[in-house]
């Protein structure tokens, strides 16, 4: 699942990876859980990740590949915020082989409307659930709806972080899409609807590549 900081990644690939009972892998939440236990990981990423960096491809590639090579993953899995470089797409594919093909996923979103949206963005202090104020209604809500801990803003989610995030995106992850845009595994879609409507495009998405290469997506789960 690829597209810019905001484009809804993390909440697409929640739903789906639920759906079809895969394992969401999030490169950040896997970071900000390390940054949340004070390992030493966890203190080496926190200034570059609260400026809007990316962290190392090295730090990063050892981190996808080992959690890839556990047995939840081996029959499928929903990767978010990773690839980020080409660097890191090239890691892909070498961890790739002997696998079924990456279907690539890129939801756009214009840059101000990303602003908006991480900018009224809140986050449980405790479990990390994602809250949002959609429209220009206020956030409603002060505690996490699932374990009642209070709603923070993300380190890296202030105006002028996000802007940092986004020239970081152009300059460093919008050359990777190129590297993807000629495969027959790759779609792009309108992230700027409404969330139902951009699930509905994904799964499209989704199944139309499967269908073509003959890829056994599993059953979808009851809800
Ligand atoms: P990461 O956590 O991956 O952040 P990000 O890519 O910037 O993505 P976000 O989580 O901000 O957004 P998203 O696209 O998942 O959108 P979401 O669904 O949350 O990475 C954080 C940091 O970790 C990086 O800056 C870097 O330092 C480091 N890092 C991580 N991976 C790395 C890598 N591979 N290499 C190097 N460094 C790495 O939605 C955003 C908001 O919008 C939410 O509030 C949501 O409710 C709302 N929303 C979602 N969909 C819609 C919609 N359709 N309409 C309206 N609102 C919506």
């Amino acid at each position: 699942m690829l597209g810019p900081p905001g484009a809804g990644k993390g909440t697409q690939a929640e739903v789906f990876a639920r759906e079809f009972g895969l394992p969401k892998i999030s490169t950040g939440d896997i970071l900000r859980e390390e940054m949340q236990s004070g390992s030493e990981l966890g203190r080496a990423v926190k200034a570059v990740m609260n400026r809007g960096e990316l962290v190392s491809d090295q730090l990063i590639i050892g981190i996808v590949r080992e959690r890839l090579a556990r047995p939840d993953a081996a029959s499928g899995f929903v990767l978010d915020g990773f690839p980020r470089t080409v660097g890191q797409a090239e890691a892909l594919d070498g961890l790739m082989e002997a696998r079924d093909p990456l279907i690539v996923v890129e939801m756009q979103v214009a840059d101000e409307e990303i602003v908006r949206r991480v900018k009224s963005r809140r986050v449980c202090s405790v479990c990390g659930a994602s809250v949002s104020a959609f429209g220009s209604k206020p956030l409603a809500v002060k505690r996490c709806q699932h374990c009642g801990g209070a709603l923070v803003t993300r380190a890296d989610d202030t105006e002028t972080v996000v802007r940092e995030r986004l020239k970081v995106y152009w300059r460093e992850t919008r050359p990777m899409i190129e590297y993807y845009r000629d495969r027959p595994t790759f779609r792009r879609l309108n992230g700027a609807q409404a969330p139902e409507a951009v699930r509905s495009e994904l799964e499209a998405a989704i199944f139309a590549v499967a269908g073509r290469l003959q890829l056994v997506v599993p059953p979808r789960r009851p809800a």
